[in-house]
């Protein structure tokens, strides 16, 4: 007979299985979270060592207090722009990237700011939060490549007006991009399949994405390496694992 781990081995092989088969036959939408670039060393915001444990995103990431203190949350985004800007993408982003390239995957709506699904090559991305590659200015909303201007003295300053400098994420109390919610929109309601991996799932409105799409008869394969709010309710297929383990996996089947 096989011993506990031999069966649960068994059953992590059948359902990667049974996920490449889902998606082999069309389009999957992607959805993404920050666990998938815990493997290019940037740390989540939420759980063990997130970057929530350390700070307050209400002080750190609300477009209001950075508007009344932007050093001290520039202080915080120095931190994670240090770290950023040195990542590179890991298995799970190159599987992605070849998915697409192979035709299985429509595309990727990313919570994430690093720019790591562009890193490898994935083509169709939408940007739900916004990226930390660019800076924009507070007062005349002129742009500015981050690695364009010097982070030496926080905050910095627009080089045309003087006016503050923040990263082109989305802050708490900003609005989601339009086009990359109208895009996301369009991609929920034709997917057969959707691919959710290393999300939480607990920030709005990304988080109703995958409802959306199970409300109206979508598959929701499910990557995280411990279960999130869609796990119980949501998901149709729940690979247990960390995304840069069990994304080339999948691929390896769909190949
Ligand atoms: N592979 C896959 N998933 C992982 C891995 C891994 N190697 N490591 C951790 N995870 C999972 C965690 O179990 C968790 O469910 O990734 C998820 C990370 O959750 P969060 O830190 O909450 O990140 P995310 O869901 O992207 O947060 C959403 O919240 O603070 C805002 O704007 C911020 O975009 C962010 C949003």
């Amino acid at each position: 007979m096989f011993s506990q781990e031999e069966g649960q081995e068994l059953v992590f092989r059948k359902n990667i299985k049974e996920a490449a088969e889902r998606i082999r036959n069309t389009k999957a939408v992607v959805l993404t979270g920050s666990g998938i670039s815990v493997a290019s060393g940037i740390m989540p915001f939420r759980g063990k060592g997130g970057l929530w444990e350390k700070y307050d995103p209400e002080e750190m990431a609300s477009i209001h207090t950075f508007r009344r203190n932007p050093r001290a949350a520039w202080v915080m985004h120095k931190e994670i722009y240090d770290v950023v800007k040195e990542a590179l993408p890991n298995p799970a982003h190159l599987s992605l990237a070849r998915m697409e390239a192979m035709g299985y995957i429509s595309s990727i709506i990313t919570q994430n700011v690093d720019g790591l699904h562009q890193k490898a090559g994935s083509k169709t991305v939408i940007e739900f939060h916004g990226n930390i590659i660019k800076l924009i200015c507070l007062d005349c909303s002129k742009l500015y490549p981050a690695v364009e201007i010097d982070l030496g003295s926080l905050p910095p300053l627009c080089p045309a007006c003087k006016g503050v400098l923040k990263p082109d994420a989305v802050f708490f109390g900003e609005p989601i991009p339009r086009e990359a919610l109208d895009r996301s929109q369009e991609e929920v309601q034709q997917c057969q399949v959707m691919l959710v991996v290393g999300t939480s799932a607990v920030v709005e409105p990304v988080a109703s994405l995958p409802r959306l799409a199970k409300n109206r008869g979508a598959d929701i394969i499910e990557i995280n390496p411990q279960p999130s709010q869609l796990t119980s309710s949501v998901t149709t297929l729940f690979l247990q694992g960390k995304a840069e383990e069990v994304l080339p996996k999948v691929l390896e089947e769909l190949n």
